[in-house]
């Protein structure tokens, strides 16, 4: 489209945002896990519960003000939920891991907390059972696949304000291995969709970056970093397992930092 046609410029109004972001998640291999695949990882990540450099800059960040109900979406073991829990009157963790709600409900009754609730839905399924909560809130539970659809659901669930993180420079896997493995791809879409899309939906995003690092693995050994492989990239055939393990024996200091350095985006916004 040029001046010439008739049409005007193209602009940035002209972008699809929703559907660039769908087309850039399957480009980058993104795909959608069972809940079964999250279950099996409550135990490690409830870990966090105790606290960490991603928990406490997040915790920071959350503004609470006038705020007395939550929705958290993608709760987890309630490594968020359980932290703000005793500043409100009534927190719900919503996941599709039975798992993950689980262990947010034992992990509140040891900390005697009555105000929690849990809510096993999906991102995707009607959210009409789901309550309106002052503050809606995503942490690290926003690798979706329409993420046009997601913004939607957490702004209607908001009667004051929405927080959510998303990645920034999007990776799980070390590039390093992911060449290794011949399974190089894009990276991940990131905050700056989320971005657009709020600006398309007449909000006014805040922004900041919480840089939590290079997160070592739960526990040490090959077997772990497999399954932590697995999990992001989905089966390795038995040609590729023997090549990480080569890698892996070749220097178990250097595969026990494992992960990309990960950087978070804080994206929040208000309901005018
Ligand atoms: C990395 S954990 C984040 C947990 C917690 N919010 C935190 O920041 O520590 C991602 C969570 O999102 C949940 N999840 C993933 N896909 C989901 C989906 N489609 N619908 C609902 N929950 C989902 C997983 O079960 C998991 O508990």
């Amino acid at each position: 489209m040029t001046e010439a046609d008739g049409k005007g410029p193209e602009t940035i109004l002209d972008v699809d945002f929703g559907r660039l972001y769908r087309q850039h998640y399957a480009a980058s291999g993104g795909r959608e896990k069972p809940p079964e695949a999250w279950d099996v990882r409550a135990s490690d990540l409830s870990r966090e519960l105790e606290g960490s450099p991603y928990v406490e800059e997040l915790l920071r960040l959350v503004d609470l003000t006038g705020c007395r109900t939550l929705l958290d979406v993608g709760c987890g073991p309630g490594t968020i939920a359980l932290a703000l829990a005793p500043r409100l009157d009534r927190v719900w963790g919503l996941d599709y891991s039975r798992g993950m709600l689980d262990a947010m409900t034992r992990h509140a009754a040891a900390r005697g907390l009555t105000n929690v609730e849990p809510i096993l839905r999906s991102w995707e399924e009607p959210w009409d059972v789901v309550p309106a909560c002052d503050l809606v809130l995503a942490s690290r539970s926003t690798l979706v696949r329409d993420m046009e659809d997601a913004l939607a659901r957490l702004d209607a669930k908001a009667k004051r304000r929405v927080c959510l993180t998303s990645l920034a420079g999007g990776r799980f896997v070390r590039a390093d291995l992911l060449a290794l493995l011949g399974r190089e791809r894009p990276a991940y879409p990131d905050y700056i969709y989320v971005v657009n899309l709020l600006h398309r939906m007449g909000r006014h995003p805040r922004l900041d970056f919480i840089r939590a690092g290079r997160r070592p693995d739960e526990k040490p050994g090959f077997e772990q970093l497999a399954r932590r492989v697995e999990f992001s990239l989905g089966a390795l055939t038995p040609e590729e397992r023997a090549r990480l393990e080569a890698w892996y024996r070749e220097d178990p200091a250097r595969a026990g930092t494992g992960r990309e350095p990960s950087c978070w985006a804080f994206v929040s916004w208000e309901k005018e």
